[in-house]
């Protein structure tokens, strides 16, 4: 089928659906010219890309190639969509990055799609001159390059802030350019919430599309399971509706898969009725630690499948002036203060106490503040474990000790999280089909262990890096001496040194390429878009420090 002939992008997707699995995705002799011309772009306009032959024997003729593709996104679309190194808006753009390290990429130049078929032309514009380019979100993701690129072209989600609830009020379309702040403010006008981030300024798809951790997950799973569809634009540049009953095999894939196979221009959610709901944080002294590591335990081993509107998060720090901290997030799907779960929290005495009722949206604005400003160094890994009370007492021994070992070094933060991947979430992981994640139900619960560091001069980068992929060494091998080490590495969380994909397990990495090769058979997405965790290869930086 020659579908690069055909236009415009809904007659593509149309027609690619009508062949069903069986049909060939992309020809072998697919034209991108063409294809760009069935977009109703005017090639005529545009620069000649440099053919093979000429960049081998004539330099002087050869123009570098993401400046012939920045040169036509700017004949295209003009310079309001296209920023060019040197710009203010550009020096503004890079920035606004979360972390140091991916705002210190320059890319040739950032493009600001609109609508769909900006995206999609996009894709054929980086095809047809061979430019590489990474996509941005909320820019949330830590590591240089998950989602810039030096170089090439930085596509920039932010003008896609669509949120539309359906009449029916069951589902709501919301855009890749919207932060979490801004989908449950507006979604709460309608008396609903979602399934999605738990601190406002954070990006939409990178969370959903990396898995997505809520409060709601202990219920409802995590963010990936409660999309109704995905529109993605792929390597084609053709945009089609992935959902449990179309694409199925990219609908399992996108649930885990990262930026491997697309990019996503609107996601609808599952929607539910929520008006306030309970929690906060409270914060405990050294003294209460045994007690802490007590609740901990219970409740991911028992508590949390005993009710599924409770959601737990323990994270560990030392606060300068007081020593070691603990912060308890908990929080209650409903507007109930002290639900019984929690009781074995309640006579634990804290220091400071947010728990309160509020909305989604007041819970994410709060669990945000004191969070370091946008711009430090930033460094975030994760691993995953079995539940046990010594273990968890060696985690809090093995980080303290190591901490320690930088207190030399100026800090903004270095903390460790403990949440649980509770039993009524890894249920609601087998909904339409399953994820990609790999994640047995018989045997868990698991929990997430999150190290996260932030400071302020790049050459520290070692040190926060060693001691953190130290601290890891040395507790997976506890765990693995105790039979509870678990290879599952959580993608949002993961460091440039880890391999979440290849942690789903042979099997399940091995599906996710052949549906790759099989919408991308050129692999745009894992060569063209080298950016993010890829499926062509393991840890974007094998040297772990
Ligand atoms: C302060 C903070 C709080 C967090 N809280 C949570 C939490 O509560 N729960 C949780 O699960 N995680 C949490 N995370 C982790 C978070 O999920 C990841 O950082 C995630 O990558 C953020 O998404 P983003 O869109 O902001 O990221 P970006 O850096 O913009 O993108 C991340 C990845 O997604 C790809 N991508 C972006 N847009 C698209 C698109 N439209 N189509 C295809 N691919 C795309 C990018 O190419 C990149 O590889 C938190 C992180 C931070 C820093
Ligand atoms: C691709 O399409 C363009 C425009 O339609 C055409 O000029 C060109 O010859 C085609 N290339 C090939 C290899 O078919
Ligand atoms: C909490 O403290 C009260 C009073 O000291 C005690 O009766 C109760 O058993 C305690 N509860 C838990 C869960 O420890």
């Amino acid at each position: 089928m020659r579908v690069a002939r055909i236009a415009p992008v809904a007659v593509l997707a149309a027609c690619v659906t009508a062949q069903g699995s069986g049909a060939i995705f992309e020809p072998q002799d697919f034209n991108v010219t063409a294809a760009l011309q069935g977009l109703g772009v005017d090639v005529s306009t545009l620069p000649e890309p440099n053919k093979p032959e000429t960049s081998a024997l004539s330099k002087r003729s050869f123009l570098a190639p993401c400046s012939l593709a920045c040169t036509s996104l700017t004949i295209l679309f003009g310079q309001d969509h296209v920023l060019s190194e040197g710009a203010s808006a550009y020096d503004a753009f890079t920035g606004a990055y979360w972390s140091a390290q991916q705002g210190a990429l320059n890319p040739s130049c950032v493009f600001k799609p609109t609508k769909t078929l900006d995206v999609s032309t996009l894709i054929l514009i980086a095809r047809l001159y061979q430019c590489p380019f990474a996509v941005k979100g909320g820019g949330h993701a830590a590591w240089a390059g998950a989602s810039s690129i030096e170089d090439g072209i930085t596509v920039s989600m932010e003008n896609f802030k669509q949120v539309n609830v359906a009449s029916n009020k069951q589902t709501v379309d919301i855009g890749p350019g919207l932060r979490w702040d801004d989908v449950f403010t507006a979604v709460e006008k309608d008396g609903l919430s979602v399934v999605g981030g738990r601190m406002a300024p954070v990006g939409v798809p990178g969370l959903i599309l990396g898995g997505g951790i809520s409060h709601f997950s202990n219920k409802y799973g995590w963010a990936c399971e409660n999309v109704a569809s995905f529109e993605l634009v792929t390597a084609s540049g053709l945009a089609i509706n992935v959902s449990p009953t179309s694409y199925v095999d990219l609908y399992w894939a996108l649930r885990g898969g990262g930026n491997n196979f697309g990019i996503v221009t609107n996601f609808k959610l599952a929607a539910f009725p929520l008006g306030q709901m309970w929690g906060g944080q409270r914060v405990y002294l050294e003294s209460t630690f045994p007690a802490i590591l007590d609740a901990i335990h219970q409740f991911t081993v028992t508590g949390s499948s005993t009710d599924l509107d409770a959601a737990q998060i323990v994270t560990f720090a030392s606060a300068p002036g007081i020593g070691k901290v603990a912060f308890a997030n908990l929080h209650y799907a409903k507007p109930v203060v002290n639900a019984p779960v929690f009781d074995s929290w309640k006579n634990i005495t804290s220091i400071q106490d947010t728990t309160g009722l509020r909305p989604m949206s007041g819970m994410a604005k709060l669990l945000n503040e004191g969070a370091p400003a946008p711009g430090a160094y930033q460094t975030w890994w994760g691993i995953s474990l079995k539940m046990d009370r010594q273990l968890l007492q060696f985690i809090i021994d093995t980080f303290y000790t190591q901490e320690a070992t930088i207190a030399d070094v100026e800090k903004i933060l270095i903390i460790m999280a403990i949440q649980p991947i509770t039993e009524g979430a890894l249920k609601a992981m087998q909904k339409n089909g399953g994820n990609a994640l790999g994640l047995d139900p018989k045997n868990g619960p698991y929990f997430i262990l999150n190290f996260n560091a932030a400071w302020n001069k790049k050459e520290d980068e070692p040190r926060f890096h060693h001691v953190i992929s130290t601290m890891i060494k040395l507790i997976k091998a506890e765990a693995q001496r105790r039979s509870l080490d678990n290879d599952f590495v959580y993608f949002n969380y993961a460091s440039e040194y880890q391999d979440p994909i290849g942690s789903y397990g042979a099997a399940n990495k091995q599906r996710l390429a052949s549906i790759s090769k099989k919408y991308d058979p050129t692999q745009v997405f894992q060569y063209l878009q080298p950016g993010g965790f890829k499926l062509v290869k393991g840890a974007p930086n094998p040297n772990t420090p």
